[in-house]
């Protein structure tokens, strides 16, 4: 008879993609990127490829005290930053967004931001004066200028009514008028991946990738103008930042031909069904329960645990992401943090095999979700022909995951035209000095040009 091992193995073999598949993968992203890109087709283009109207990256002489907000992942940050010669200093605070504010309305979701920005201001002594604003907002936002976005859709467990369609920084200032006790400018209105590669590019002038691998997924590029048809501004600059929204890559079936039942279970039972599919099968908000989807297929089919589940095991979301980090921490054949993991579900009469079969399947799902992220680079890296570039990177699974660095620096090499150069560089706090790093050079552009 053949051991559950060795069945579980051949389950898990739907969770590998093949070479061919991921040349595949490469091929239909660099045309969705370049369907974003035009004017013909970005009307039907799943990845929309949004122009940021952010032209200038920071040259590192920007100075001054800037708020900033950051919005989009599990947490909301408020931040002061002051940047100064070759250092910054930056204060912020996390607040929680509750559920309710999460799902409820526009309007009650940018009072809470207003109201934790003036709570902010106070503790912070600058509660009288006039500052200037960046805002990183990580949703799928089609910019009409630096300082004015209509968001597309909601992502990431947000359903807040009334913005889709809605001009953001717009909710945003009504939100501060209405309690009329503080003075902001906003300057900016930023993604989180555009924060991350300003953050990135401050110190390195190579960087012109800024990735998101952290509760969603997403990537942003430097375009040259020319090939941004949808761009109405001056195009007085060579180049712009296209914020590709690749997370909804897969969202027309483009993906479906890798995509296992783990994944379509994790798709209809999400709040957005049909939509931001690469995103599901990369991002934080999803690995644990594509695990834990896994897992309780194989419990009902008596491989794992004696067929014995945990009430918690079968409850979905109980799997969280930062377990499948954990679990692949240990070392090969410790299973301390594994054991940790079950025993939280629930699950402490799992056995040696039965422990080694769980850090499996986290491999198998955090080892395709690195190599998603890796054909995604590489397409844009190839796309981008440039001889060196560095990638800006921040987010939860890539700072946590204890082999994503290396699983990704692994396969983009192998992916990327021969004789392009690349290096893959953590970004130190992205969103919120980027988005500073965005008001403060904007206000830059706004003084030489008056
Ligand atoms: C959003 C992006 C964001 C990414 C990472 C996605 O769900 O659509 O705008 O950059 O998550 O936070």
């Amino acid at each position: 008879m053949r051991q559950a091992r060795d069945v579980i193995r051949e389950e898990c073999e739907v969770l590998k993609m093949t070479d061919k598949q991921i040349k595949e993968i490469m091929c239909r992203l660099h045309n969705d990127l370049k369907k974003g890109l035009s004017r013909a087709d970005h009307d039907k283009a799943t990845v929309k490829c949004w122009i940021t109207y952010i032209q200038d990256l920071p040259n590192g002489k920007e100075r001054g005290k800037f708020l900033a907000l950051d919005l989009g992942g599990t947490n909301f940050r408020v931040l002061i930053i002051n940047l100064g010669e070759n250092h910054f200093d930056m204060q912020s605070k996390i607040y929680a967004i509750p559920k309710h504010i999460m799902t409820g309305t526009g309007i009650a979701l940018f009072d809470h931001i207003a109201e934790c920005l003036a709570n902010f201001m106070k503790e912070h002594g600058v509660y009288e004066e006039r500052l200037a604003l960046g805002f990183t907002f990580s949703f799928p936002l089609k910019q009409l200028g630096l300082t004015k976005g209509v968001l597309q859709r909601w992502t990431k467990g947000f359903s807040c009514s009334g913005v889709v369609g809605e001009d953001v920084v717009q909710g945003l200032k009504d939100a501060i008028a209405r309690r009329g006790d503080v003075q902001i400018d906003i300057c900016a209105i930023l993604n989180d991946t555009t924060g991350t590669l300003m953050s990135c590019a401050w110190k390195n002038h190579n960087c012109k990738i800024g990735l998101i691998v952290g509760t969603g997924s997403n990537a942003c590029y430097v375009e040259k103008t020319a090939n941004c048809e949808l761009f109405d501004g001056e195009p007085e600059k060579e180049e712009l930042l296209i914020n590709t929204e690749w997370g909804a890559f897969g969202d027309d079936g483009s993906l479906d031909f890798v995509r296992t039942e783990f994944d379509r279970e994790v798709d209809v039972t999400s709040i957005n069904p049909g939509k931001q599919i690469q995103e599901k099968m990369i991002s934080g908000m999803y690995l644990g329960e594509l695990v834990r989807l896994a897992l309780v297929k194989f419990t009902r089919m008596g491989l794992l645990f004696g067929g014995q589940g945990s009430d918690l095991l079968f409850e979905g979301g109980s799997f969280y992401t930062k377990y499948v980090s954990e679990i692949e921490s240990d070392k090969p054949g410790d299973f301390t943090s594994c054991m940790e993991v079950l025993e939280e579900l629930g699950l402490s009469h799992a056995s040696d095999a039965d422990m080694a079969a769980v850090r499996y399947v986290c491999e198998c799902v955090s080892r395709r979700a690195a190599h998603l992220v890796s054909a995604g680079i590489a397409t844009l890296l190839n796309k981008m022909n440039e001889p060196r570039v560095t990638v800006g990177i921040d987010g939860s699974v890539y700072r946590f995951h204890p082999h994503f660095h290396t699983l990704m620096c692994e396969k983009i090499a192998q992916l990327v035209r021969p004789g392009l150069q690349f290096d893959l560089m953590l970004s130190e706090d992205g969103s919120g000095r980027g988005a500073a790093l965005v008001a403060a050079v904007a206000c830059r552009e706004a003084e030489q040009g008056s």
